[in-house]
């Protein structure tokens, strides 16, 4: 596990991004997964800025979302399909028939999940994957008690994550009560590992995911055992873990 602590949310912005962006140049035909949340937000905004200059070039690149809300067709304004096309993919060259983000249109929950694991096969697996952490260590969608083994499946949302959630609804009664992930074996299964976090509410899940032990009560934990994990987070996300801030 590499951590890196970053001095504040722009620093960890402009970071994970010269990741994603050494990924992209060593291997431009690359297999990115990706995540939404506010976390990401700077990181698409710097590569985005790159991407105007002229520096990086993701015309080759395919990407596979991490995960999408179950029952919101692409066009509503909180799918993840919409927050992916409207924060980056509209602002760069890579190729629309490019990116992959379940269907969550398709309440047929079990054909949803099995065409996207077909999807991420297809394409030999993802090389890289971004994530963003829960303020209760979950990862993608997966919440506290999701079994390790699972590829792709339809999720019920804990209250923390509806209650953390609903900043991006009219009220927390709009946020959908399911949604579709990627499993924690699908998240271990890729190359690489590049996970991300800012800001105080994030402290004590870094400090159990990181720190404390392996169990499916953190989601997150499991990436202890991922050959080739980067942490990315910033010095309040990393406040309650003294093994960092003191380096
Ligand atoms: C959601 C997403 C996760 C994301 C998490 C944290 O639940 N499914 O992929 O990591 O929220 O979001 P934020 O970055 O807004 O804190």
């Amino acid at each position: 596990m590499k951590i890196i602590c970053a001095h504040d949310y722009q620093d960890m912005s402009r970071k994970a991004a010269n990741i994603i962006s050494a990924q992209v140049i060593m291997k431009p035909n690359c297999v990115l997964g990706l995540a939404t949340g506010g976390t990401p937000l700077g990181m698409y905004a710097q590569l985005i800025n790159w991407y105007n200059k002229g520096d990086i070039d993701f015309s080759e690149v395919t990407t596979i979302n991490l995960d999408e809300y179950r029952g919101l067709p692409r066009e509503h304004e909180q799918s993840y399909w919409y927050f992916m096309h409207k924060n980056f993919f509209e602002h760069i060259n890579i190729r629309l028939d490019h990116v992959y983000v379940p269907d969550g249109a398709n309440t047929d929950a079990e054909k949803a999940c099995k065409e996207y694991d077909e999807i991420i096969h297809r394409f030999g697996g993802v090389d890289m994957q971004l994530l963003g952490i829960g303020v209760d260590g979950h990862i993608g969608f997966n919440e506290p008690g999701a079994a390790f083994e699972l590829g792709t499946h339809c999720v019920d949302l804990a209250e923390s994550t509806i209650e953390a959630n609903k900043r991006f609804f009219a009220s927390a009664d709009e946020v959908p009560r399911q949604a579709y992930t990627m499993g924690i074996k699908t998240i271990m299964q890729a190359r690489k590992v590049l996970l991300i976090a800012n800001g105080k509410a994030k402290a004590k899940a870094m400090r159990t995911a990181f720190f404390g032990p392996v169990t499916p009560a953190v989601p997150a934990s499991i990436l202890q055992m991922h050959p080739d994990l980067t942490v990315v987070a910033d010095e309040e996300a990393w406040s309650e873990c003294p093994e960092v801030i003191g380096q």
